[in-house]
């Protein structure tokens, strides 16, 4: 017989806390409710903490391969842990690009063992993809309407209208970076208000409008910035992520390359809307957007910056910070963070219930703790909430294994492929 763990503590289950025991056997949810003192192993969480589903991340970019100068698998699947985050969805845009059946294959191979929490891969849709060869290896593919970091723009309607085709008969999501390319201006940036006169609203809008073809499609818009693109978005069926930095920062940051990202943070009034939007519960899920570049690359003129941010470890304990303040609740962030993901992309993961992947992060909401860059595990170093307060995970468990103990990084490169 196999050995039989109980987590004994307040969970959320079925949308509410409640005092239960939850079984876990060979790495799977055995059952929630009164255990009657079975299990090998029993550990008592207490009354103080709160027993979550662990985070998944539909969003990150681990670099790996090909920029691993700026973060690899290890330091990026040691940082989502490290933020409550057990499973996450990395995207195509590494050197070379996920495209196609060898560079997936290739990829695949490459991070066997070498990641703390389990993931899936994105392919890219380009010119000459086969999104079809590529079925059986993918979590989803992913559309670059716009460019930013990576070569692999798509902007062309015929080429689009082919492969989303395809890809809608695979019955697997489709992300989109939506950003019209035709509307992004190149003239010289000095600050984030350029950056933001270069890539305006308006192309967010317009790229989702370019896929209105495809209403009631698997389609995931990322990163929406703007309410404009949220009801387009929604009127076709779409479902949509937002970054915690869309709904905090606005576009006043200065000339501090840190809070160049792509999308552009927006005026404060379109910020504002989007947080209203979010806050009402009108958006499907959150993604990090995980986008880490050197410092040095940072520091480097505004113009030559590269675009995004560091996030997948501080984007959930940031969240548990505002439901420790009462200002959000817990459901939403669970539903968002963790059941919604799970759901679109249809893993075995994101609730606290028999059958699914014993995943879990636990927080004590006592434990409000200042971030700091240089503690997080990226390999990026710093981080744009530096300073804020946060509710680290206590513990986390992955298929029933500790990969966080004590507030502490323990884990053991178990992290599997999703799509195997
Ligand atoms: C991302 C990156 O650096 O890979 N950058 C960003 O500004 N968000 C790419 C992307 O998601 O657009
Ligand atoms: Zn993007
Ligand atoms: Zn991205
Ligand atoms: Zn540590």
């Amino acid at each position: 017989m196999s050995q039989e763990l109980i987590l004994i503590g307040r969970a959320f289950v079925n949308g509410n806390l409640k005092e239960t025991e939850i079984g876990i056997s060979e790495g799977k949810i055995t059952y929630v409710g009164p255990s009657a003192g079975r299990g090998d192993r029993r550990i008592d969480l207490g009354s103080n903490r709160i027993i979550l589903p662990g985070g998944v991340d539909p969003h990150v970019h681990f670099r790996d391969p090909g920029m691993t100068h700026k973060e690899d698998f290890g330091t990026g699947s040691a940082s989502a842990i490290s933020g409550g985050i057990t499973c996450v969805l990395d995207m195509p845009n590494t050197i070379p690009p996920a495209v196609d059946r060898e560079t997936v294959v290739e990829k695949k191979a490459r991070l066997r063992k070498r990641s703390y929490c389990d993931y899936g891969l994105f392919a890219a849709i380009t010119a000459n993809s086969r999104p079809s060869k590529v079925a059986d290896l993918v979590a989803g593919y992913k559309l670059f309407m716009g460019s930013t970091t990576g070569k692999i723009l798509t902007n062309d309607d015929n080429v689009i209208a082919d492969m989303v085709g395809e890809v809608m008969n695979l019955g697997k999501v489709l992300s989109v970076h939506a950003e019209d390319d035709n509307m992004i201006l190149k003239g010289t940036e000095r600050n984030c208000t350029d950056h933001l006169r270069n890539r305006p609203a308006a192309a967010e809008a317009n790229a989702i409008r370019r896929l209105s073809k495809f209403k009631g499609g698997k389609i995931n818009i990322c990163h929406l910035t703007t309410v404009e693109g949220l009801n387009l978005a929604k009127s076709y069926g779409f479902t949509t992520e937002v970054t915690l930095h869309h709904i905090m920062f606005s576009s006043d940051r200065g000339s501090d390359a840190k809070y160049k990202v792509n999308p552009p943070l927006r005026e404060s009034a379109a910020r504002e809307a989007l947080f209203k939007a979010f806050e009402q519960g009108e958006i499907t899920m959150f993604g990090s957007d995980h986008a880490p570049h050197a410092l040095s690359e940072k520091e480097n003129e505004f113009d030559l910056a590269p675009s995004g941010m560091p996030g997948v470890e501080t984007t959930l304990p940031i969240l548990m910070n505002t439901v420790r303040k009462g200002t959000l609740p817990l459901s939403r962030v669970v539903e968002m963070c963790s059941t919604a993901p799970a759901r679109v992309f249809g893993m075995n993961k994101g609730s606290v219930e028999v059958g699914k992947d014993a995943d879990f992060s636990v927080f004590n909401l006592q434990n409000r703790k200042e971030i700091k860059g240089d503690c997080l595990h990226s390999k990026a170093g710093y981080t744009p909430y530096e300073g804020r307060e946060a509710v680290f995970p206590d513990m986390v468990l992955l298929r029933g294994e500790m990969q966080l103990k004590d507030g502490e990084f323990c884990g053991e490169t178990m992290g599997a492929d999703i799509i195997g």
